[in-house]
Order: C-alpha cells, then sequence, then structure tokens
C-alpha cells in the first residue's frame, strides 16, 4: 500500500521538478513544484478560487497556514509588499520550494518556516489557508485551534465535497467563531472565521 502523502514531513518520492503558472487578473507568476507535495501538477483550483476572493491583504504579519510550494504566501507576499508573510508547512520539499519560488518573484517579505519555529507569543493581521483537509478531522480541528485563535481573520477555501459545511458548523457550532460563507465558486466554499 502506497502510504505517502503531501503533508509527509520528508517526502521520500522521487524528485520530478517541473513548473506551473498561477495566473490572477493581477498578476502571473511561475512557480516550480516537485512530486511529494500538494497538486504539484498545477495550481489548484480551490487556491486559485480563494487567491481571487479574498480581500487585498492587509499590512502586518500575515500567515499562510500550509502552504505547500507557495502559491498564496508568494502571492500575498506580492499583493502587500508592506506586510511580513509567514508561510509554514510540515513538509520539507514544500517548505523548499516555497522558499525558492518567493525569492524568484522577488517576494522578500516572505519567511518559510516549519510551524514550530513561528515565535509563539506572534499573533496575525490575517490567515490564508487552502487547509490539509486529507490529515482528518480530529487533526485539522487541533491544526485550526492552535492557528484560528491567532489572527483577526482567517479565510480558508475548502472544497464542498471535502466537507466545507460540517467544517463551518464545527467552527460555529463547537467554537463560537463567527464564520462567513464569502464565496461558493467551482464546488468551492470560501469562509471567513473570526474568533
Ligand atoms: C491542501 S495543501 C495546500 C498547499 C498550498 N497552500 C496550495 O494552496 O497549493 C495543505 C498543506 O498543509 C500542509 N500541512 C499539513 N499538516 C500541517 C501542519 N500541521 N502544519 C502546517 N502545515 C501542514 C501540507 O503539507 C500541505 O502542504
Amino acid at each position: 500500500m502506497d502510504t505517502r502523502h503531501y503533508f509527509d514531513a520528508e517526502p521520500t518520492t522521487a524528485s520530478a521538478p517541473r513548473t506551473v503558472t498561477l495566473a490572477l487578473p493581477d498578476l502571473t507568476v511561475s512557480l516550480a513544484t516537485d512530486r511529494g507535495v500538494f497538486s504539484a501538477e498545477h495550481v489548484d483550483p480551490g487556491t486559485k478560487v480563494l487567491l481571487t476572493t479574498v480581500p487585498p491583504p492587509p499590512g502586518g504579519e500575515l500567515l499562510d497556514l500550509g502552504c505547500g510550494y507557495g502559491p498564496i504566501a508568494v502571492v500575498l507576499g506580492l499583493r502587500a509588499p508592506a506586510s511580513h508573510v509567514w508561510a509554514i508547512d510540515v513538509n520539507a520539499r514544500a517548505r523548499g520550494l516555497a522558499t525558492a519560488n518567493a525569492a524568484a518573484v522577488g517576494a522578500s517579505n516572505v519567511s518559510v518556516a516549519a510551524p514550530g519555529a513561528v515565535p509563539a507569543d506572534l499573533r496575525f493581521a490575517a490567515l490564508y489557508t487552502n487547509p490539509p483537509i486529507r490529515i482528518g478531522k480530529l487533526e485539522l480541528h487541533r491544526l485550526l485551534d492552535i492557528w484560528v485563535p491567532r489572527a483577526m481573520v482567517s479565510w480558508m477555501v475548502v472544497s464542498k465535497h471535502l466537507g466545507a459545511d460540517s467544517l463551518a458548523r464545527w467552527m460555529h457550532d463547537e467554537r463560537g467563531w463567527s464564520v462567513a460563507r464569502v464565496a461558493s465558486r467551482v464546488s468551492y466554499r470560501v469562509l471567513e472565521v473570526r474568533p
């Protein structure tokens, strides 16, 4: 059985570097990807929905939770040059790609790091995530419990088929967070969450 996942800390899948294009109304970038990271073949449609839906990022500290090869972090860094973007991921190969992609587009305000490297007292003006649904419900809830309370607002994109509505209910009913569905497009929901 193949037990490899895009959220493995050290992917063992043989490397096969490639480039994908992220085209948005306001900018287009080429990004390096590789096997062993999430959506290596093309920019995930949910990620594109998130990036075309959210309002312009505020200044200050921003967080890309589960950055993968960095499409969200890179766009935040370019859209808000005065901000500082933390791009965090458990997958070392993804972190390497995100670091290279931020450098390649000149987004020097992006810091790529393992989750444990983020200073514990840091709070975020905004959090952005295409969350790792595949880690399982309990792990996902644990992850959101760690990061969402540290951000003024969290913007999340979740596929309807992967439980966007039940996740929204859990955040609202079990955690008491304010949850608004700001967009529903191509089978994805974009949620605005405030703790
Ligand atoms: C659905 S992917 C999104 C990747 C990227 N943001 C994108 O839009 O293409 C979720 C990412 O979360 C990462 N992840 C899984 N568990 C995590 C954790 N505990 N802390 C931070 N990132 C995690 C995975 O490795 C994966 O790269």
